[in-house]
Parts: structure tokens; C-alpha cells; sequence
């Protein structure tokens, strides 16, 4: 099971407001107990933090904020002393512009590093700003065009996602060595690996077309899709990856399920193992409007990663992350104290009984839930920002509906202080200003009050991921869904040789009675997320409480 953190926000050690390593350090105790194998640590970097350290500035030096690098290898000690790995965020579509290379790329035309970039001439329109149209028409990630104007060359340079952040162009054998190397640098001082950021992203469409009407609506798809995309990723496995006992989680952005495999087959050499967003993301509809969830569409998401995924082509659970927003806000029921737990727990018994590698993001243990935003000036996201800039100031949205959907929806609520107890700042900092604000709710929801209740969320996540590394079925068995029409209830089997589990699960907030389908019977319970257990063993007909979640040893 691995486990996400986002530095800025776990655990503060000297009072400034902001996450750093030391905190971690002194967090591990914790990780180990829950049962945690691995940790993904986002950037720690050197970054000036337009977009939080995904904007590195220096790949071989720790961001000040976080520490030094003598603060990094104690945590890796400490990491690796009880038996816990390591894997980094590696940011390698884009820099900052504040990193060297784009600092000289920029300088001239005929500069040794002007390659590293993708600069490109506009195209020429008197009317438009410095008398340039931009080269094409891909839009950034986080609004407006994806292409910067820069005065000193008269041309544009790509950036996908910020202005800060220019895209590198690996069409450049001397980039891709770069970026070789400064996985060596890591992997040597002995991390394990590498989650890597928006990597499909890297093969770039030769001669960057405009993109069509039709690919407008969602250019991740022709993004990831380049034509030397799985070069790249075999030579990084055959220069780097295959050399060290290491794995690789790639954020898949615009891969679809049907071309996982050429990603993740272990005849590809290329990653471990990607993200999938197609269960996280359901209900997305552009900007932050979201259908609620209907089961079907996601029952129908595991049905096909069971169908299309073959035996070697390694899949992951997750349904949070930093980009997200809180799990059990987006999909569970927060209107009590009794469902939030509930439905935190039913949300957890599903990500850690599904196939591949789970993951679960900070604070999805304790059932963090989103914050309760109201200004525009208490989101500190860029991406809201850059929404406000576009969408409010042009008038296409107002203030209230962004905020309304940022606060729904926005990457802001992952990044909250983690709650580990009822002191000052719920015990992350003892500054007087956070970098975000602390969730009021931390009297009520903190790690400390929930390790000393043994039916809290936090035990258990415990419980249920201890129950997972108990038997291999949970990672590696089949999966089977007993009955996909269920409106309500979602009911599976996960089997590997004579070993079958049998999860269910009431996605709703109502009492049902639920009969299995034909010959399906009730075996052993093995974990449930009431405080009174009803196990029913060998029953055909289950009574499920609102929002209950029961795992059977069939
Ligand atoms: C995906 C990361 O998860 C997100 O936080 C970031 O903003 C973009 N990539 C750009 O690096
Ligand atoms: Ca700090």
C-alpha cells in the first residue's frame, strides 16, 4: 500500500506555517503503524512554488522550506530503517523558468540550451498583442493559450500547464540525458523510485498542429498519445529504470485504458504501473462541474479495467489525490459525524480490495473532509486563480459559481493541514499563520482522537489494510462483479486459487435488504465498519445498514 504526501501540508517542524521533511521524520512511527509499505513524496525541490513544487528550479537540491539535504537522507534512513520505501515525485514534462536551463534558454536564439525548450515564431496578426498570434492553438491546462510570449527573442515558448512552467522538449537527446541523470542522482542515494508526473505528456505531436475542433474537447488525448512517446520511456528504462531495484507509477493523463498496456505490459519495458483516472475522474464534465456519482458508471469502470487489462499489465487503486478533492466529500456522505466515518470507511474497504497497488492519499485515513471555503482570496491554488482571471474577469462564470465549484471540487481542499490532534492547528503547526487554513472540523476529525478510539476511521484503514497484505487474492485475484444492475449496491468477488473474497458494499444512506444473486452465499465475515458487527454468515439475504461495508472470506 503506498501512501501520498504532500510535504506543505503533513507536518510542520519549526513554526513557519509550511510542511517540511523534518516533520515527516518525526511522522514515520505513524505510517508504519498504519501499515504503510511505501511513501510518494510530492516535489520536495528546490521551487520558486507557482504551482507548489511542481515547478522545480533545481532537481538536485531540497526547496528551503522543506530543509536540507542532510534533513532528506535522515528521513530516508528513517524510512528505510523500518522497512518502508521511498518513491519521489519526478517533474520532468516542465521546469520553472526560473531553472537555469530556460534562464540561458531564453537569452538567445542561438544559446546551447535554446533547444531544451520548444520555442516557436507566432503567427503574424498586426492586431494581436506584439503583433503575434500564438504559434497554435493548444490551450494551457490552467487557462488561456499555452503559449508565452517572450520579448527578449520575439518568439513563444510551450508551457501545458503554467507560464511558469515551460515545457522541456524531448526531442532533444541532451535533454533526456539531463533528466537521466538526475534520476541516477536519486536513485544512488538510494530512493526506490519515481511517481512521475503527467510523463505521457513528454512526446509532443511532430510539428504541433492545431488541434481540431473534436480534440479540443479534451487535448490530453492527442498530448499523451505523440508518436515517440514509448521511446522515450524504454530508453529511460533501459538507461536508468532497469538498473536499480526500483519502481515507477506514471499519472497517466490522457491514456485510456486500451493503451495502458503499451505503458505497463511487461514485454514494454517502459513503467510499473500508471494512474487510471477513469474511476477518480467520473461525473467530470470540463472546469469544476461534476455529475453526482451513479454506481453503474463506476461499476462499469472496474468491469473493464477487468476486461481490457491482461495478466501482466499491472493496474492501481486510488480515488484521491492532491489534485483532488477530499474522497469522502466528493463521494461519501458528510450531513453526519456517523455517515462521514461510515462512508469513509466503505470508500477505504473499496480502494484496498481492488487489484494492483493501492494508494491512499494523506488524510484519507482519518476521513479528512473538504474544506469550507467562501472568499476567492482563501484559495491559494493557481488554478483557481487563473479560473478567475479567465472565467470570472470575461465574464463567463460569476464569483460565487467558481467559488462555489473550487470549493466542491478544488485542488485546495487536498492540501489543507493534515489534523493529527486538537491542539493549536490541529497540531500540524505551532506558528501563527498556516500556508493553508486548518479545517475548523479538527476538534472532531484528528488522527490523535481517532488512535485512541479503536472503531475510528483510522483503525479501521488499519484493519483493512492489514486485511489486504494478509492474502495475496486482494492484489492479484480476479475480479468478478455479482451484480452490476444494483443501483445502490456494489457487490464483487476477488478470487486467487481457492482463496475468494466477497465484498459489499451500500452506497447509500438507507437500510436495504439485499438478496444475493442465485447460489451466492454469505461466508466468513472478515471485517465490517459498524461497531456492532451483523455478520450474516451464510445468509442469501443480507439487512445492510446505511452505508456499510462488509468483506466475506467465501
Ligand atoms: C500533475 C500534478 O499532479 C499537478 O499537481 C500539477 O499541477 C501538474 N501535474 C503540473 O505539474
Ligand atoms: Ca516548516
Amino acid at each position: 500500500m503506498i501512501y501520498q504526501i504532500y510535504p506543505r501540508s503533513f507536518q510542520d517542524s519549526n513554526g513557519d506555517g509550511i510542511g517540511d521533511l523534518n516533520g515527516i521524520t518525526s511522522r514515520l512511527d505513524y505510517l508504519k503503524n498504519l501499515g504503510v509499505n511505501v511513501i510518494w513524496l510530492s516535489p520536495h525541490f528546490d521551487s520558486p512554488n507557482a504551482d507548489n513544487g511542481y515547478d522545480i528550479r533545481d532537481y538536485r537540491k531540497v526547496m528551503k522550506e522543506f530543509g536540507t539535504m542532510a534533513d532528506f537522507d535522515r528521513m530516508l534512513a528513517g524510512i528505510k530503517k523500518r522497512h518502508m520505501r521511498l518513491i519521489i515525485d519526478l517533474v520532468v514534462n516542465h521546469t520553472s523558468d526560473e531553472h537555469r536551463w530556460f534562464q540561458e534558454s531564453r537569452k538567445s536564439r542561438t544559446n546551447p540550451y535554446r533547444d531544451y525548450y520548444i520555442w516557436r515564431d507566432g503567427k503574424p496578426n498586426p492586431n494581436a498583442p506584439h503583433g503575434f498570434d500564438p504559434p497554435n492553438n493548444y490551450p494551457s491546462y490552467f487557462s488561456g493559450s499555452a503559449w508565452q510570449w517572450d520579448d527578449s527573442t520575439g518568439q513563444f515558448y510551450l508551457h501545458l500547464f503554467a507560464e511558469k512552467q515551460p515545457d522541456l522538449n524531448w526531442e532533444n537527446p541532451k535533454v533526456r540525458q539531463e533528466v537521466y541523470s538526475l534520476m541516477r542522482f536519486w536513485l544512488d542515494k538510494g530512493v526506490d523510485g519515481f511517481r512521475m508526473d503527467v510523463i505521457p505528456l513528454i512526446g509532443k505531436t511532430p510539428g504541433l498542429p492545431d488541434l481540431s475542433p473534436e480534440q479540443l474537447k479534451d487535448p490530453s488525448k492527442v498530448w499523451a498519445n505523440g508518436p515517440r512517446r514509448d521511446e522515450y520511456l524504454q530508453e529511460m528504462n533501459r538507461e536508468v529504470l532497469s538498473k536499480y531495484d526500483d519502481m515507477s507509477v506514471g499519472e497517466a493523463i490522457g491514456i485510456g485504458l486500451s493503451e495502458t498496456h503499451e505503458i505497463v505490459g511487461e514485454d514494454r519495458h517502459e513503467l510499473s504501473e500508471i494512474f487510471n483516472f477513469d474511476a477518480a475522474r467520473i461525473g467530470a464534465m470540463g472546469g469544476y462541474e461534476y455529475r453526482p456519482l451513479q454506481l453503474e458508471e463506476l461499476k462499469a469502470v472496474y468491469d473493464r479495467h477487468a476486461k481490457v487489462l491482461g495478466k501482466q499489465d499491472w493496474d492501481t487503486s486510488f480515488l484521491g489525490n492532491h489534485d483532488m478533492s477530499r474522497v469522502v466529500s466528493r463521494w461519501g456522505d458528510t450531513s453526519t459525524p456517523e455517515f462521514r466515518a461510515l462512508s469513509a470507511k466503505l470508500l477505504q474497504t473499496m480502494v484496498l480490495t481492488l487489484k494492483g497497488t493501492a494508494y491512499l492519499y494523506q488524510g484519507d485515513e482519518l476521513g479528512m473532509t473538504n474544506y469550507p471555503w467562501t472568499k476567492i482570496s482563501e484559495f491559494n491554488d493557481i488554478e483557481v486563480q487563473n479560473r478567475f482571471k479567465s472565467d470570472v474577469a470575461a465574464g463567463k462564470l460569476t464569483e460565487q459559481q467558481l467559488i462555489a465549484g473550487a470549493a466542491a471540487y478544488g485542488r485546495d481542499n487536498a492540501r489543507t493541514p493534515m489534523q493529527w490532534d486538537t491542539t493549536k492547528n490541529a497540531g500540524f503547526s505551532v506558528g501563527d499563520h498556516t500556508w493553508e487554513p486548518v479545517n475548523p472540523n479538527y476538534p472532531q476529525i484528528n488522527a490523535a482522537s481517532q488512535i485512541a478510539d479503536a472503531k475510528s476511521v483510522y483503525h479501521y484503514s488499519q484493519e483493512m489494510i492489514a486485511l489486504r497484505h494478509s492474502d495475496p487474492a486482494f492484489v492479484y485475484g480476479d475480479y468478478q462483479d455479482l451484480d452490476p444492475s444494483q443501483e445502490h449496491i456494489f457487490v464483487y468477488t476477488r478470487t486467487l486459487g481457492k482463496s475468494t473474497f466477497m465484498v459489499v458494499l451500500n452506497f447509500s444512506r438507507r437500510q436495504i435488504e439485499y438478496t444475493l444473486p442465485p447460489a451466492v452465499r454469505a461466508g466468513n465475515l472478515k471485517l465490517g465498519n459498524y461497531r456492532t458487527a451483523v455478520d450474516e454468515a451464510g445468509a442469501s439475504t443480507l439487512h445492510l445498514r446505511p452505508w456499510e461495508a462488509r468483506v466475506y472470506q467465501q
